[in-house]
């Protein structure tokens, strides 16, 4: 008999009773994201031929200028939650402050937040390179029938009830985790369906690659320099092999189903390093540790570290399990 794959709809409504207090508005809520990453995919896909159109006088109905696609991402993942009315606020790597939704409405009982990096790697939209999309959820902490406030949003990583991300690369795909494991489902461009193309996915206990971005190796704390040496020198299945595409979500994705490790650490001119913990770092790393990784910040776990702002930087090491124990030994010989 031929083999059915699952479709992403259908696997939502399966595993719906796997959530702790499923009350379907989860389900919901992970829907609303397969529909704006769809159409995000879209976008994306006609990148390239946004100059090309315009040449041809078909500007859009507004005349206005073509927006930029981390702006547009932006816009379409919040009018698909918002209008949805499922969650009670938003937070966005390209807003200021978090949204407050249906403030006014005491009834309103949508008990989540979502975090979100609507489009990831944007500076590879121009040359033709995956990028991404990542998304964070937790429960509100603040009453029901209240407007939200920060502290929904400070909340620690290991707090999230599900997280996930889209890569927009040869084929679009949407990872997610509830807190039971890792699935990843493909988009088949033709229908517009996502199905179920790598069940319980798993990052090999090792793997061969390291991705970092070496130019700012000068800047780097002796530890991860030496770490970086460690995996150059020529030694049991060393030298690993340098892969970097400065989206941290294809990076992640390759490490995840190869083996291997991705840092971005702090540095002489970066303090805190470069990525957010609570649009970036916090939904990778619960991936990670989902899928039998580790995630961590030099010392400590990325999921343990309290926020205290909404775009706090960290530094972000994170992969394959016994990768980045390796990593911790060389950090922990000098800080
Ligand atoms: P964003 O496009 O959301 O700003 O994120 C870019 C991030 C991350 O995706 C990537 O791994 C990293 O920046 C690359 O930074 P460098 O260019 O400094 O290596
Ligand atoms: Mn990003
Ligand atoms: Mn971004």
């Amino acid at each position: 008999m031929e083999k059915k794959n699952k479709t992403l709809g259908e696997f939502i409504i399966e595993n719906q009773s796997e959530f702790q207090y499923s009350t379907g508005e989860l389900s919901k809520l992970i829907n609303a994201i397969r529909l704006a990453a769809k159409v995000v995919n879209h976008e994306v896909n006609k990148a390239g031929l946004i100059d090309i159109l315009g040449e041809a006088g078909d500007t859009n109905v507004q005349g206005e200028d073509q927006q930029k696609l981390d702006v547009l991402a932006n816009e379409k993942f919040i009018q698909a939650l918002r209008k949805r009315e499922i969650v009670c606020g938003i937070a966005s790597e390209e807003e200021d402050d978090f949204i407050t939704i249906n403030s006014q409405d005491e009834n309103h009982q949508n008990k989540y937040v979502v975090l979100i990096d609507p489009l990831d790697g944007s500076s590879n939209i121009d040359v033709n390179v995956s990028v991404g999309t990542i998304f964070s959820i937790y429960r509100r902490v603040t009453p029901v029938g209240t407007p939200v406030k920060l502290e929904d949003f400070l909340q620690p990583g290991k707090n999230q009830v599900a997280a996930g991300y889209v890569v927009y690369g040869t084929s679009t795909m949407l990872v997610y985790s509830t807190g039971h494991g890792v699935n990843g489902f493909t988009l088949n461009p033709a229908i517009g369906t996502f199905y179920l193309s790598h069940p319980n996915m798993q990052f090999p206990e090792t793997g061969k690659i390291y991705s970092v971005n070496e130019g700012n190796y000068v800047h780097f704390l002796q530890g991860v320099k030496d770490y970086i040496k460690y995996c150059q020198e020529e030694d049991g299945d060393r030298p690993y092999t340098s892969r970097y595409i400065g989206s941290l979500v294809s990076d992640f994705h390759r490490n995840m189903i190869k083996g291997g490790i991705y840092m971005y650490p702090k540095s002489s001119v970066t303090q805190n390093g470069k990525l957010r913990l609570l649009y970036e770092c916090n939904p990778m790393a619960f991936i990670a540790e989902q899928a039998n990784g580790m995630a961590i910040g030099g010392k400590n776990r990325i999921l343990d570290i309290v926020p205290t702002e909404l775009h706090q930087r960290v530094p972000f090491f994170c992969g394959s399990k016994k990768m980045v124990e390796k990593l911790q030994e060389f950090l922990d010989k000098y800080h």
